[in-house]
């Protein structure tokens, strides 16, 4: 059993590690400032509250957790935002990460599972793409993120730390028990605005932009479970809890999704109409997104078990109608 310091452990993706950790025999503490996380999220180990940006915060969590190892989800994430306000992303994504950086090195503690994004390959220059992509990030968000793990595997050849880094594609659904799920305020991802959309608590989904080369003219994304993310985490952990060298892994399904299909699938799930209209192009969006590697596969014995549209749809449909955080 390892107790992993677990930075952004409220939000989306970190609670959904949390409950696999927890389920694989490990002990999962919070590190998380409540910005955009949610406290009711914590449910599989304790939280301590602290801010990537003060190096204080993070020397008394290592010192209160004792942690083996560091999951570090914490970061700001959404690409339309990151291309208005560039200074956030900078400065929470890459100085924080430095400071946690920092921090572990203070603690002794060398051992990184690290969240990284396709968003700093920008446009793709192939049809689906591996990790030797070039990067070229065409907004802020990703730029911060190539900047992180360019931190990091400095820090990894200078030092004995080791880092297992995911370069995540689109992540959708929800713990298909219930207790927790994806809550973002305000909320940008197309997933759950769909089903908004959906359910009436949004006029409609604006599809942004018709007109990018694809074939029905909508954006293609590649969308994994969150289970299957959150159990990419746990294996890269023990990856490195078993001595494993530092690896930079796509954890995709190799299947691109458009808009539209993803409008479809959803009014199919919920037997629903989905009020929709056809906007202008987000700044920042690269017109597909697909991964084609299976070093997951092949490194960590990874395999889909959820990341089907349709289960994705029909946990987040679930999960939403649970009312949890909508409080
Ligand atoms: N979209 C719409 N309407 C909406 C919201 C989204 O048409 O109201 C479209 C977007 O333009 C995009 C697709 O749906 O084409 C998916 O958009 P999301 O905002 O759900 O996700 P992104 O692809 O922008 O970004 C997500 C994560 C990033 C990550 C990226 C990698 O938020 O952290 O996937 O592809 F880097």
């Amino acid at each position: 059993m390892a107790t992993v310091l677990v930075t952004g452990g409220a939000g989306y993706i970190g609670s959904h590690a949390c409950k696999l950790l927890k389920a694989a025999g490990h002990k999962p503490v919070v590190f998380d400032n409540f910005r955009t996380g949610w406290r009711e999220a914590v449910k599989f180990g304790p939280y301590i509250e602290g801010d990537l940006l003060n190096p204080a915060d993070l020397d008394a969590a290592f010192s209160e957790a004792q942690p083996d190892a560091v999951m570090h989800f914490a970061a700001l994430s959404n690409v339309g935002e990151s291309t208005q306000r560039p200074d956030l992303y900078w400065r929470n994504n890459v100085v924080g990460s430095m400071n946690l950086l920092d921090a572990m090195a203070r603690a002794s503690v060398n051992q990184l599972v690290f969240s990284s994004t396709c968003a700093i390959y920008g446009e793709a220059q192939t049809e689906v793409m591996t990790e030797d992509h070039p990067k070229n990030p065409i907004n802020p968000y990703g730029a911060s993120k190539l900047a992180m793990e360019q931190m990091i595997e400095d820090y990894c050849a200078a030092s004995d730390l080791r880092a297992v880094t995911f370069r995540y594609f689109n992540v959708a659904g929800a713990d298909p028990e219930g207790q927790i799920g994806e809550h973002h305020e305000p909320e940008t991802h197309l997933v759950p605005l769909v089903l908004d959309a959906v359910a009436g608590d949004r006029a409609e989904i604006t599809i942004f932009g018709d007109d990018y080369a694809t074939l029905d003219g909508t954006c293609i994304r590649d969308y994994l479970h969150v289970m299957d993310l959150a159990d990419a985490h746990v294996r890269g952990i023990d990856w490195l809890l078993e001595g494993g060298a530092p690896l930079t892994l796509h954890p995709g399904t190799g299947s691109g999704f458009s808009v539209r299909e993803v409008i479809d699938a959803a009014a199919a799930v919920t037997n629903r109409p989905v009020p929709q209209k056809i906007g202008p192009r987000r700044a920042g969006d690269p017109p597909k997104l697909v991964s084609g590697s299976k070093e997951a596969e092949e490194k960590l014995g990874w395999k889909l078990e959820h990341s089907t549209m349709e289960q994705m749809l029909r946990d987040t449909w679930r999960w939403r109608a649970t009312g949890l955080y909508k409080t």
